[in-house]
């Protein structure tokens, strides 16, 4: 089996991309998932509807964000995408001037869902925003479909990041998921902070408990590479 690392084409590739970025997150469960995608109902066509309406919106990212690249893993044998991984190149400080844009949370329906999310989100770039203020490489997005796992996809990704980060001399910073943790401690990443996202209201609407108790407590962990990838636990002074 060749596993090769190819960039993406927009015109074509986001239906098949988002349909490997839910079989990803789905095995196993993750439950922050849903605040980025989430599946407006119950059955197959609402799964189908929510993958769909992904693959415009992470097309629609792509296309309006100067700092965006995509990449993917194909099984040359069979044209399938065995994993993705979506970047943001920052040549400049990405937190001076927030694109209103990215604030919008127009796939939850107005509401205590939307705005449950819309502070969701809010949290969760507070870590970053506090440490990254400052040209760097970022990982948004990783995926190796359950079917790829452990045969060095994910890997391919890293080396092209890091090996990015070092021409460009950028620090590298990623919020890692539970199952993420591995392959960024085996590339020598170091912990900046665990955070948990748990937006809370006084008086929630039904539509926001609903979501809330879906997502329940979302925790990740910032991680950090310096430029040059010099680092020593316990030696290494963090951002
Ligand atoms: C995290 C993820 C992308 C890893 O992808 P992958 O293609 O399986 O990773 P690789 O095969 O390239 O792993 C490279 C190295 O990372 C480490 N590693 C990766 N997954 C690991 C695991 N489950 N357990 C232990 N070590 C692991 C190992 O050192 C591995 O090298 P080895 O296989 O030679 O021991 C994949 O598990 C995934 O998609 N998870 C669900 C989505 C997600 O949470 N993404 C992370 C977003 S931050």
């Amino acid at each position: 089996m060749t596993l090769e690392l190819q960039v993406i084409d927009p015109e074509t590739d986001f239906p098949s991309l988002a349909r490997c970025l839910f079989d990803s997150h789905e095995d196993p469960p993750q439950r922050f998932f849903h605040v980025f995608f989430p599946i407006h109902g119950e059955g197959d066509k609402a799964r189908e509807d929510a993958i769909n309406e992904g693959a415009t919106r992470l097309k629609l990212w792509h296309t309006q964000d100067p700092a965006s690249y995509w990449q993917k893993v194909v099984d040359t044998k069979t044209g399938r995408v065995a994993g993705g991984a979506m970047w943001k190149i920052y040549r400049e400080n990405p937190f001076q001037s927030p694109s209103p844009d990215e604030d919008e949370v127009t796939w939850f329906p107005n509401g205590g869902s939307r705005t449950f999310v819309e502070c969701a989100l809010e949290e969760y770039s507070i870590p970053r925003a506090r440490v990254a203020q400052k040209p760097h490489v970022y990982l948004f997005v990783l995926f190796t479909h359950p079917e790829y796992r452990r045969k060095g996809v994910g890997q391919q990704f890293m080396d092209w990041g890091m090996k990015k980060a070092d021409q460009l001399g950028y620090d590298f910073f990623l919020e890692s998921t539970f199952y993420g943790r591995p392959l960024y401690e085996a590339n020598g990443f170091l912990y900046i902070e665990e955070c948990i996202v748990h937006p809370e209201t006084e008086n929630p609407e039904d539509d926001w408990k609903k979501i809330d108790e879906k997502v329940g407590l979302w925790t990740f962990w910032l991680m950090w590479r310096p430029a040059g990838g010099q680092s020593k636990e316990g030696k290494t002074i963090r951002p």
